[in-house]
């Protein structure tokens, strides 16, 4: 059988390596602690629960939903930006429901990336910037993230023979696996050098609403211009611990959202209409429940960043996010530390070069593990630093 070539050159899944051998201490009875994965542990609140059962039971959801989603969803998710962010958006041309914000995120590529086209790609990053980039026949060039400039891009630096191929820059805050928080003098930055360069900007904001310390990160859609040339991503999944249910959406340019309203209603038959109204009910609903789950992750992140600072895993506390960018000890590289922290004490981190070149020398550790499983996994993880051994670079 011969596979089409733009599947073939996927790059292999990174974490593979690390999930064979999960799965090999699992088969021998052994439990793995696992850290790795921002998945929220915590169900989803259950006003949206009954909502989403009580529209399934009827059969007008049972049908093919309409592409575009239900105007009142569309009208909520508007509703919603206004409340959290203070700005409005036509429900009608600014506002798309997607399959979960990983469905629009693949698929935008398609709308503005051809034959040699560049994708401006932060590294390191949520990995579907890059492939989805790949599979529309583009190329991405790779924009470093360095603690010195806070894990913000240069974007200075980006020389101007790429400049001139570019067409979609990729920036994403608060920051999956870094964690890092962007304000608006940097998304003001990024419109002018996206209007300077005729770039078009898509932001992934899935985790604005996971903050602690009574930080409230900001929108990009509130930088001055950034209709003009850019649309949001937005999730239930992070927000509402909706991840199942696969739910998120796109906001901004009319432009933009209508190229990918034209590319998805060619693919996709739109999002289950039971799910769209328990996403209402999320959205239009109480908010108490995003509080309270970040008071549960503020409370876990502080008692992992207190054992991580123990053991010789540097680690700031995030200000927002899911997860815990940790630096790697000397005599480790991050494929080496997950390894050992598995092997010796069956815990399970995510090894920052999985997220990219630049992610080497850290780990990710998520927030989204259930309390008991917590205290096990930092008991196991202060035993490590007794079994820690030296490993050549
Ligand atoms: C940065 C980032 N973007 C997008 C997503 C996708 O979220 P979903 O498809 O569940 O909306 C994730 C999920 O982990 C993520 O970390």
């Amino acid at each position: 059988m011969r596979l089409a070539k733009r599947v073939e050159k996927l790059p292999p899944y990174l974490f593979v390596e690390i999930s064979r051998k999960i799965a090999e201490k699992k088969a021998k009875g052994e439990e793995v602690i696992s850290f790795a994965i921002g998945d929220p542990d915590i169900p989803t609140p259950q006003h949206i629960v009954d909502r989403l059962c009580e529209a399934a039971r009827d059969p007008v959801n049972h049908r093919y939903p309409e592409s575009e989603s239900l105007p009142e969803l569309r009208r909520a998710v508007a509703d919603w930006y206004k409340r959290r962010f203070d700005i409005s958006f036509d429900p009608d041309k600014e506002v798309l429901p997607l399959i979960g914000s990983k469905e629009g995120i693949g698929h935008i590529s398609f709308c503005f990336i051809g034959n040699g086209d560049i994708a401006l790609v932060p590294d390191p990053g949520y990995p579907v910037y890059s492939v989805s980039t790949m599979l529309a026949d583009g190329e991405p060039y790779y924009l470093p993230l360095k603690e010195e400039n806070n894990w913000l891009p240069d974007l200075d630096s980006v020389p101007q023979n790429v400049l001139e191929r570019a067409r979609l820059l990729w920036i994403n805050y608060p920051n999956n696996p870094t964690a890092a928080v962007a304000d608006l003098e940097f998304f003001n930055r990024v419109v002018k050098f996206a209007k300077q360069h005729d770039l078009v900007v898509c932001h992934d904001g899935p985790y604005t609403e996971v903050a602690y310390d009574g930080y409230q990160p900001v929108s990009f859609m509130q930088a001055e211009g950034a209709r003009d040339i850019g649309v949001e991503f937005h999730s239930l999944s992070k927000s509402y611990n909706m991840t199942g249910w696969r739910i998120g959406m796109a906001v901004g340019n009319a432009t933009m959202i209508n190229a990918l309203m034209r590319l998805k209603s060619n693919l996709d038959s739109g999002i289950p209409q039971a799910i769209q109204y328990a996403a209402i009910e999320a959205l239009s609903g109480p908010q108490d429940c995003i509080q309270e789950h970040n008071a549960i992750y503020q409370r876990r992140r502080d008692l992992i960043i207190e054992v991580l600072n123990e053991i010789g895993l540097e680690a700031e506390p995030p200000k927002a996010s899911l997860y815990i960018w940790a630096k790697v000890p000397e005599g480790y590289n991050s494929m080496d530390l997950t390894a050992d922290l598995l092997e010796q004490v069956g815990v399970a981190v995510t090894p920052g070069i999985g997220y990219g070149k630049q992610g080497e020398g850290y780990v990710r550790l998520s927030l989204t593990i259930p309390d008991a499983a917590l205290v096990k996994g930092l008991s196991r993880l202060s035993g490590w630093s007794n079994t820690r051994r030296r490993v050549a670079k």
